[in-house]
């Protein structure tokens, strides 16, 4: 290793521990904190943000990757982590100071704005404070690279190498088979929840939530278990990976499948380990939002909410429910989380429908930053959205446009991510089919092992080794193409409504 590199390494490990120090405050603030502590937290918080923007934009860093930029004898390993430090190095110095500040105070009060409006059902209060959110993100891009289209610009932000053309194309071919589908279903007769109106205590919720995160072999050692208002999954440090969860009493299985989720999500953090030497740097870190998405959804949805799955471990769950889940029985518990209704809220759609509400939100924002629509005209454009592919109509904008915290925080581009991931997600799963034929009928005896052996080896360890294209390619021989997902859901919902 050069010694460029072996310096490169130290300071971003001291950048790394910054922002972990944030996110113990962070994993506090959502977790444990007592309310009135929030303005003094929120002191410290800037504190560090500070100092690890610091750290990020040090001039030491821009001076040691020309040098290492200019050498034709760099490992791969050594090439892959200049590739990544160049890119956040770049991302944090190309935007002025002051910039940055008034972009952090308009999101904090648009963010603040909107939690009011959606609480008032107000869009027009909330209207003048999306725009400005669009016009700083105009600018956002232009400083990154103005010569390239201000939206594109913002989807590489969570998707490396994504442009709106390229999801465009993607998801074209996704809306019409989750639009095929849903339209098969719809013509079957409709699954009625069992799951809904049983009371499972808090109490009760956490052993099931433990016992599905011993199921799939989460490290109790190098996490922990809490309890927040919106489930998350935060990395405080390579051992120690923690989740969250909410207990809604009359619906045991929204925490069930949120820790499943979130226990995905922290699997992929704590099998990171691309190479000993870049431990604790950005090599060692997630290569994107979507491959991140596809672990949490790959083992809610393709393993959480199967049959096989459930074989294994309904008898458990039956004898935790106790009295109160006497009326369930495997098939129709099975049934019952697999249900497709199309709603109105994103965060409670079901594996089909999903994908409609992320394109409902990518179509949109490309009209908005293409000019094509007016922020003053999204709560009309978004129930036509909704009218066309989902067959709803919001009866007001808190249950439509209001509804996601992301685009008052200016967070445009982020939405494609939830549903790419279903999408890598189901050509991961095809491929480890492939390579392991009997992966079901193992599931099935509680082998959960074999599929996170098979992750950690294909996907976890490299990090950030690969862009999210050629990971996808190394570990399915192909680019991503949405047909995997398209089979896996053809397969799995022909089968469960019977057409
Ligand atoms: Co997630």
């Amino acid at each position: 290793m050069h010694k460029e590199t072996a310096r490169l390494i130290e300071l971003d490990r001291e950048h790394s521990l910054v922002v972990h120090i944030g996110a113990i405050l962070g994993w506090d603030q959502e977790t444990y904190m007592p309310p009135k502590a929030i303005e003094e937290r929120a002191s410290q918080l800037a504190l560090l943000e500070g100092l690890a923007h610091q750290k990020a934009v040090n001039p030491e860093i821009g001076e040691l990757l020309s040098a290492l930029e200019t050498k034709n004898d760099l490992s791969d390993d050594e090439k892959a982590y200049v590739r990544v430090v160049r890119r956040d190095y770049d991302r944090e110095t190309k935007l002025p100071e002051s910039f940055v500040t008034e972009y952090a105070k308009a999101a904090s009060i648009s963010q603040a704005t909107w939690a009011e409006a959606k609480r008032n059902n107000d869009f027009k209060a909330f209207e003048s404070h999306l725009a400005r959110m669009v016009e700083l993100n105009r600018r956002r891009a232009a400083y990154l690279n103005p010569k390239a289209k201000p939206y594109d610009v913002l989807l590489d932000l969570y998707e490396p190498g994504s442009t709106q053309e390229s999801i465009a194309a993607v998801f074209s071919k996704m809306k019409a088979y989750l639009v095929d589908i849903l339209g098969k279903i719809r013509s079957r007769p409709q699954i009625e929840d069992r799951c809904e109106g049983l009371r499972v205590s808090p109490k009760t919720q956490e052993l099931i939530s433990g016992y599905c995160m011993k199921a799939l072999h989460y490290e109790r050692d190098r996490g922990r278990l809490d309890v927040s208002a919106h489930p998350f999954t935060t990395t405080l440090g390579a051992d120690d990976v923690r989740i969250t969860t909410r207990y809604i009493e009359d619906y045991f299985p929204s925490s069930l499948f949120s820790t499943i989720h979130e226990s995905g999500h922290a699997l992929y953090e704590m099998g990171i380990d691309p190479n000993p030497e870049f431990r604790g740097t950005k090599l060692a870190e997630a290569v994107s939002m979507a491959v991140h998405e596809s672990q949490s959804r790959l083992w809610e949805n393709i393993v959480g909410r199967s049959h096989a799955f459930w074989e294994r471990n309904f008898s458990a769950l039956s004898a935790l429910l106790g009295e109160e889940g006497d009326s369930l029985d495997l098939a129709g518990f099975v049934k019952s989380v697999n249900r497709v209704s199309p709603s109105l809220i994103r965060t409670e759609a079901d594996e089909v429908t999903y994908g409609l509400h992320v394109i409902a939100r990518f179509e949109l924002e490309s009209a908005l930053f293409d000019g094509s629509l007016s922020v003053g005209d999204m709560p009309a454009a978004w129930q036509t959205k909704y009218r066309d592919l989902l067959g709803v109509e919001a009866p007001d904008d808190r249950q439509g446009c209001l509804q996601d915290v992301h685009w008052s925080m200016g967070a445009f581009g982020y939405f494609p991510s939830y549903a790419l991931g279903n999408l890598y997600g189901a050509q991961f799963w095809a491929t480890l089919k492939k390579e392991v034929p009997d992966i079901e009928a193992r599931v099935a005896e509680g082998d959960t092992l074999s599929v996170l052996k098979w992750l950690r080896a294909n996907v976890h360890v490299h990090g950030s080794r690969y862009t999210p294209g050629e990971l996808i390619e190394k570990v399915t021989g192909k680019p991503l193409d949405p047909v995997w997902f398209e089979r896996y859901l053809r397969e799995k919902y022909s089968r469960i409504y019977g057409f």
